[in-house]
């Protein structure tokens, strides 16, 4: 190891629990993942933990609209979330959730020493009510049309379409995005952190060497703009946690959130026996980093230290920031179908070529960075494939085939092991730096010198020979130890081919040091397959299965990413009467290439038939449908979906995917009979 032992805490943004993790997030999760696993291959003591974001209004109108508790929902999420970490290989030490007991304790301690210390005031604000839902509306929940362009269905307090910005309060015919009603103004009084206390506190922390360049360039715009009080509280009905001695009101999710990054250690502890003050306390002398995306800057570079120290805990020993992915050139988006997620990627393609891609463009900067989906798959081929395991497949057999399985018992060329080896101090320092994209050219560098120096020393050729065998086992065990010291260097970026390589070398898990250090003379196991090419059609089916899977949300369910549409508490009974309720025989029932969820039906009213796509798949066989009648909305305005239009929809009952149950009316019913 080539520094002291060092203790260090790492933390990720806390993902929301009302979505699933998507590639974009994948961003960070991947870039704090390879920062723990190279400290840790260092020898270091590096914790990471996370959890999910539980709190807030969003997530407890989805549960509204699902019919379930937040609790539930969150619960549900929780384990989504989990599995996808896992699938990625991104390895926390504690996953956890704001919804907990110790971040309830944690942040009730910090608002009331913040309270103790002044700096908590209170007033009375007014703000926008839904009076059908009974509830204040947060900005976001608030849709009329823009009040510049005249644009429809704008949010908040930005139109989509010209760009503006303006309070949502300036919208025209505004209306609330949960009941549809139009919003009233009602007073409330609120809470508030007096960030303006600890402005000298933060400027002077902000060129401590805790930041970025231009993440301090940024907190100089805002300190010149004037730190103002923040709102942390909220009123009921609101998922969070009770402010003390303020019965109805919430802290705000912001407040409780970053706090969650010690409520998640603080389970940790207990769960370990780690110290929590020799971590968060004022002296701890450990290092503490938060990795996050540069949108929520302004909640980690300036409330969080301020709460942190007018709390008496330590802060932060540095925040990362890193840019925002985009894909194809393009901000992610539903609409253009380039919203993957991560369960959609895994179900097509391998972990570590996204892995890799990222790493291959990050750096310690805050730079977006896109995913072009043409060059990740030129790059995965070339590197990794082409580069990389090549290596391995081009000496490995003569090793298994001539010599047992046995290494040679000297390198062939020291000195060239001998720089592979050397370069290992610069490629950690990158790695420390978080530039991931010089440590992978590096790597890559040093991959093609050891495919020249096989091409150049050709054991094919060698292998023809008579007695040259020696020669073609020194060489082919050169060639495998060069790929070992690659592996090792790449190990933090691909665990699951580093743990591949070790388990076919026959090797101990590969530390910084470890592989630098060359194997000769024992024996390897057969060459097992590490990774295979990515192909045009691959990607391609994950792209279409991106974009049926948002169809299918939309026509499954009234959730989903449709949760903020107004679902109106009570509707007339002319507007009941308008939907046009039918039986219909399925007379056809067909599978949708390139589709996972829907199924193809034609219906038939008495005559006149329909074609339908239904996200049924899981539930239904096609020959089990065929013939038999069920329950459809027959007049639904027809829509465009990727593989067809879509005439109608049927009605089904269930919780979904396999549980789910068309509605079929008695046999003796005549297709067409409208039922009511
Ligand atoms: N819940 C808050 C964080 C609270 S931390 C105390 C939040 N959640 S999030 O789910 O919206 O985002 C989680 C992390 O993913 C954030 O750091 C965010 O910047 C990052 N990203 C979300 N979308 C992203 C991209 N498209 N690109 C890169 N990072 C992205 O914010
Ligand atoms: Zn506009």
């Amino acid at each position: 190891m080539s520094d002291k032992k060092r203790k260090i805490l790492v933390t990720s943004a806390l993902p929301y629990a009302n979505g699933p993790i998507h590639v974009g997030h994948l961003v960070e999760y991947i870039q704090s993942d390879i920062w723990v696993r190279f400290q840790k291959m260092r020898g270091h003591d590096c914790i990471h933990v996370c959890a999910d974001d539980a709190h807030g209004t969003p997530i407890m109108i989805r549960a509204q609209d699902e019919g379930i508790s937040p609790e539930a929902l969150v619960e549900r999420f929780g384990v989504e979330h989990r599995r996808d970490f896992a699938d990625f290989a991104i390895d926390f030490d504690n996953y956890h959730t704001t919804h907990s007991e110790e971040n309830r304790e944690l942040s009730i301690l910090i608002y009331q020493r913040l309270k103790a210390g002044g700096h908590i005031s209170s007033r009375v604000i007014e703000q926008a009510f839904d009076p059908v839902k009974n509830m204040f509306l947060p900005d976001r929940f608030i849709k009329g049309e823009c009040p510049r362009c005249g644009a429809a269905e704008q949010y908040g307090d930005n139109c989509e379409v010209c760009g503006a910005t303006y309070s949502p309060v300036d919208l025209k015919n505004p209306i609330s995005a949960i009941s549809g009603a139009k919003p009233v103004s009602r007073e409330s009084e609120h809470y508030f952190f007096k960030l303006q206390d600890f402005e000298p506190m933060l400027r002077a922390w902000t060129r401590g060497g805790h930041l970025q360049p231009e993440v301090i360039n940024k907190l100089d715009e805002w300190f010149t703009e004037g730190l103002r009080e923040w709102d942390i509280s909220r009123d009921a009905p609101y998922f969070g946690f009770e402010i003390p001695d303020a019965p109805g009101k919430y802290f705000y999710v912001w407040m409780d959130a970053p706090i969650g990054y010690m409520a998640s250690f603080k389970n940790l502890c207990t769960r370990t026996g780690l110290e929590f003050d020799a971590y968060w306390g004022r002296d701890s002398e450990t290092e503490v980093y938060h990795f996050i995306g540069k949108d929520i800057l302004y909640f980690h570079a300036l409330f969080w230290p301020a709460m942190l120290a007018g709390a008496n805990f330590r802060t932060p020993t540095a925040i990362f920031a890193h840019g925002f992915l985009t894909v194809n050139g393009q901000k992610m988006s539903k609409s253009r179908g380039t919203f993957i997620t991560a369960r959609t990627y895994l179900s097509h393609l391998e972990p570590e070529y996204l892995r890799y891609y990222f790493a291959a463009k990050l750096n310690g900067r805050v730079q977006d960075l896109d995913l072009n989906l043409d060059d990740f798959m030129a790059r995965v081929n070339a590197d990794l494939v082409g580069k990389l395991v090549n290596i391995a497949s081009r000496c490995a057999g003569f090793i298994n085939k001539r010599f047992a399985g046995k290494l040679a018992k000297a390198l062939p060329d020291a000195v060239l092991f001998q720089q592979f080896a050397d370069a290992g101090d610069m490629i950690a320092g990158f790695y420390e730096a978080r530039e991931y994209s010089r440590a992978v050219r590096e790597i890559m560098a040093l991959a093609d010198r050891a495919n020249q120096y096989i091409n150049d020393r050709q054991p094919w050729v060698i292998a023809k020979q008579p007695g040259r065998d020696a020669e073609l086992q020194g060489i082919c065990t050169l060639g495998l130890n060069l790929f070992r010291v690659l592996v090792g260097y790449l190990k933090p970026v691909l665990p699951l081919t580093a743990a591949k390589a070790e388990a076919f070398l026959n090797s101990d898990p590969l530390t910084w040091e470890s592989c630098r250090t060359p194997v000769t003379g024992t024996a390897i196991n057969p060459f097992t397959h590490l990774l295979t090419r990515v192909e045009r059609p691959t990607i391609d089916a994950m792209l279409s299965a991106t974009t049926e899977e948002l169809e299918s949300m939309n026509t499954r369910t009234p959730t989903g990413p449709l949760a903020t549409d107004p679902i109106a508490k009570e509707i007339s009974y002319e507007d009941f009467a308008k939907v046009d309720l039918r039986i219909a025989r399925i007379t056809k029932a067909q599978f949708v290439e390139g589709a996972d969820k829907l199924l193809q039906l034609t219906l038939d009213l008495g005559g006149e038939t329909h074609n339908v796509f239904a996200g049924i798949k899981q539930a239904y066989k096609p020959e089990d449908l065929e013939g038999r009648l069920t329950v459809m909305v027959a007049n639904l305005a027809p829509r465009k979906m990727r593989f067809g239009i879509s005439e109608g929809m049927v009605l089904a009952a269930g919780s979904g995917d396999t549980d789910l149950w068309l509605l079929a009316p008695d046999d003796g019913a005549q297709p067409g009979l409208r039922i009511k």
